[in-house]
């Protein structure tokens, strides 16, 4: 690490989409020390599929149809301010992605327009995609112009571990009228099992999702909800966690449920798939009158509701219609993976599932990314906007998560730094702690807690399991903090620890939503109601309603 001991204007806490959006950006500003816990390109960005929504101009389309779709899919939770800035932004995010060099997928007729595919929810043709690897090169290509910007420092392998704020200063108590302050973080060097202190003027959260929290979800290993829990410990307000999103259909491996979904693009029933039944019936018209292509909620809850009438382990997509040369053109990456599976999709049923794929919730940021926290900046999956309310339409989180970079940067550029000055905060204290060499703890923890949520937090909730959730998260939560405090910080229990919190913000936030709304369905309470057309927000002093409806 060649800055350790000195301020760095920026550090950027991950490398999707997110982070390297605004990395480059602020790169025009000052020095980025931009870390990563793992490789680079591993997170979700590299794994989406489907695409960028966006009205392009020239198109029979519009923003407000657009935006009336996002708000009908958001079950009116969605924060129209948010909504109208970034769907109004969107054809600048794909101008300047074409800029970097992500080639979009063009039409046939018009070599110069890009194909506008068609996904759950959305009432026109409007998602701009790279064939059905739309995020590898959106990833690949911001890695190839961050990694050649000398203002960029990149550490690799380098996990966050908590913010540093007031709290941090020894023997200062922080009065109640006094805002909180960020002066950027203690990483753990994966590699050396070191802890540094890296202070910084901006500190920007993207850390993406925490899908990793359920057992099946179709996100890697990184999405353990870090940037939710740092900001949590650190004083910030959380929002909407009950909103994770399952995702209809994730490829279905016997014996394999417990490794990584591997996603069927929504784009496959954009094409025109269908879903049908063990027993070779197509179910989607008992429930929705757009059939496959309703909001996710609604398709992922059908497909629950055969999956357990029937006893069936999954459901089926069909996509042979469309033809073997169409299919391997479109869909090359879903095909080859199928076909490692001993699944010819052009020929054969695709075998699917529901996962836990997004969420909704997050760190509350204004329409600039700034949280509660002074200098601390969140954008990404990690963040709450308001852009998705209660169920996030399909391919809105690519473009709230560049579109939020760049908003990001213009406040700052706006703002500029302030002349505060950062304090002296300690080195990381690690003396006390020794290798109890009981790393099973943490094992056993990892999976009990995934096992749990899906479980008992899943599709479909009830009340009374959602207490028994939160009870057994309470005591893996003193299992894991108690192992957290005295044993040397590794990436797995800091993983545990922030999962662990995000499962217990997940748990009583849906605890306190008497509504089914959205994504949040429960037996008890299958209504919506008006009295919960609001946020639920957690902070370490408790938890509130709060609504940014006109
Ligand atoms: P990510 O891309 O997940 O990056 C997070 C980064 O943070 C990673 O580099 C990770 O290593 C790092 N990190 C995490 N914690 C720490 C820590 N403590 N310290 C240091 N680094 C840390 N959305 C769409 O709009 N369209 C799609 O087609 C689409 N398809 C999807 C398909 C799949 C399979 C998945 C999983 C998601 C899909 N999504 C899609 C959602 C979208 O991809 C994500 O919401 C988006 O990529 C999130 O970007 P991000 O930058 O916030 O996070
Ligand atoms: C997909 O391709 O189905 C995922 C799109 C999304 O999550 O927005």
């Amino acid at each position: 690490m060649k800055s350790s001991q000195n301020i760095v204007d920026f550090l950027v806490i991950g490398s999707g989409i997110a982070g390297l959006t605004f990395a480059l950006d602020a790169a025009k500003l000052g020095k980025v020390i931009l870390i990563s816990k793992s490789a680079l390109d591993e997170g979700s960005t590299s794994l989406a599929q489907g695409g960028i929504a966006a009205v392009l101009p020239e198109t029979n389309d519009s923003f407000e149809s657009h935006i009336r779709d996002t708000f009908r899919t958001g079950a009116g939770l969605c924060k129209p301010s948010i909504v109208e800035k970034i769907v109004q932004y969107a054809p600048k995010v794909i101008a300047q992605l074409s800029e970097f060099g992500v080639n979009f997928t063009r039409r046939e007729s018009n070599e110069k327009d890009p194909q506008l595919g068609r996904e759950g929810g959305h009432s026109k043709n409007r998602i701009v995609y790279v064939a059905d690897y739309t995020g590898r090169a959106v990833e690949d290509t911001l890695i190839s112009a961050v990694k050649s910007n000398p203002n960029i420092e990149i550490l690799e392998n380098y996990m966050a571990v908590d913010l540093l704020t007031q709290h941090h200063i020894p023997n200062y108590s922080l009065r109640p009228w006094e805002n909180i302050e960020c002066y950027g973080a203690y990483v753990l060097d994966i590699g050396s099992g070191e802890v540094h202190k890296i202070l910084a003027r901006k500190t920007i959260l993207a850390t993406g999702g925490s899908g990793v929290v359920y057992l099946h979800t179709t996100n890697p290993s990184v999405s353990t909800g870090d940037g939710i829990a740092m900001a949590y410990r650190a004083g910030a307000r959380i929002a909407n966690m009950e909103f994770m999103q399952f995702h209809p259909t994730v490829l279905y491996v016997q014996g394999e449920q417990n490794k990584r979904a591997f996603l069927i693009s929504e784009a496959v029933r954009g094409e025109g798939a269908i879903l049908l039944n063990a027993a070779g019936e197509r179910f989607m018209p008992k429930y929705h009158k757009m059939l496959e292509l309703a909001p996710r909620d609604i398709v992922a809850r059908a497909i629950d509701i055969e999956l357990k009438k029937s006893g069936d382990p999954c459901v089926y997509l069909d996509i042979r219609d469309k033809g073997t040369d169409f299919i391997e053109k479109r869909f090359p990456n879903i095909y080859e993976n199928c076909f490692k599976h001993k699944i010819d999709i052009t020929k054969e049923l695709i075998p699917v599932v529901p996962a836990a794929h997004y969420i909704c919730g997050g760190v509350m940021v204004d329409e600039w990314g700034r949280t509660d926290i002074e200098n601390l900046y969140a954008c990404g999956e990690t963040a709450h906007t308001g852009m998705h309310g209660a169920n996030r339409l399909a391919s809105n989180s690519l473009l709230e998560a560049f579109s939020m970079a760049k908003f990001c940067i213009e406040n700052i550029e706006r703002e500029g730094f302030g002349d505060k000055k950062i304090p002296d905060i300690p080195e990381w204290d690690d003396s006390g702690v020794f290798n109890g060499n009981e790393w099973v703890i943490i094992r056993h923890n990892y999976q009990m807690l995934r096992t749990l949520m899906w479980d008992y937090m899943g599709i479909v909730r009830s009340l009374s399991r959602l207490k028994r959730a939160h009870a057994r998260v309470q005591a893996m939560w003193v299992e894991i903090d108690d192992f957290y405090r005295k044993n040397p910080v590794r990436r797995k229990i800091l993983e545990l620890r922030n999962m662990a919190y995000a499962a217990d913000l997940m748990i009583r936030s849906a605890m306190s939503r008497r509504e089914s709304r959205g994504i949040h369905y429960i037996v008890d309470f299958p209504e919506t109601d008006t009295r919960y057309a609001n946020d639920t927000i957690i902070r370490s002093s408790g938890i509130y309603r709060e609504s940014h409806l006109p």
